[in-house]
């Protein structure tokens, strides 16, 4: 983990000016990411927030949200840009048990691998409340396999594949969603549900 928060603390100005706002994200994640913010009652966690802006736009939808990240630039950066929102340092292996009802892994699970994989999603499952909810946004391929993210190594996942490994955690998956578009890599969505 400290490998990669590092790689991102290295470029997280040029980070921020390229992804750090909704202006770079697809119309229908907002909407995906709207419709589960909003019918969650009890805290959210953005876990691996990187700039913010995904707290941000859940803190401008009513929600009880707050960002963590282990790149200490990010926080800082956040924390300066979206001074109404709540940040702080913290991981997806690091999360107090039974403190959330909703948990938001938006691209921050994409540089684990699938031991690493594991433990993350074990901790983000203890993490819920029962009846909690966990939102992970990844990239996905017919095969699971390493390849040169910008900023370090990230995997690709089979959207089954990823489905499996949540349901291994204890997870009931309710949602799953696929994008394949000519101009960024493909995309999946998993909402679940901790029983
Ligand atoms: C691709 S960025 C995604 C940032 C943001 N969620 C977004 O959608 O733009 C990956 C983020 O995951 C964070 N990260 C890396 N390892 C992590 C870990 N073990 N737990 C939580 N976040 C992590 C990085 O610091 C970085 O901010």
């Amino acid at each position: 983990m400290r490998e990669v928060s590092e790689a991102y603390g290295r470029r997280s100005d040029e980070y921020v000016r390229a992804l750090g706002s909704l202006d770079s994200t697809h119309a229908e994640d907002q909407k995906l990411i709207s419709r589960w913010g909003r019918q969650i009652k009890g805290p959210i966690i953005d876990v691996g927030c990187g700039p913010g802006h995904w707290t941000e736009f859940l803190t401008a939808q009513g929600c009880n949200v707050r960002g963590i990240d282990p790149t200490v630039e990010f926080i800082t950066s956040a924390r300066q840009r979206f001074s109404q929102c709540r940040f702080a340092l913290g991981s997806a292996e690091s999360l107090p048990a039974n403190s959330a009802m909703g948990i938001l892994a938006w691209y921050s699970l994409i540089h684990h691998d699938p031991v690493r994989l594991d433990i993350a999603l074990q901790s983000c499952h203890a993490a819920l409340s029962p009846g909690g909810s966990f939102l992970v946004g990844f990239f996905t391929a017919p095969a699971h396999a390493p390849f040169s993210h910008a900023v370090t190594t990230a995997y690709f996942w089979p959207l089954n594949e990823f489905v499996s490994c949540i349901e291994h955690v204890g997870f009931t998956v309710l949602e799953t969603h696929e994008r394949h578009d000519t101009t960024s890599r493909p995309h999946g969505a998993i909402v679940a549900q901790r029983s």
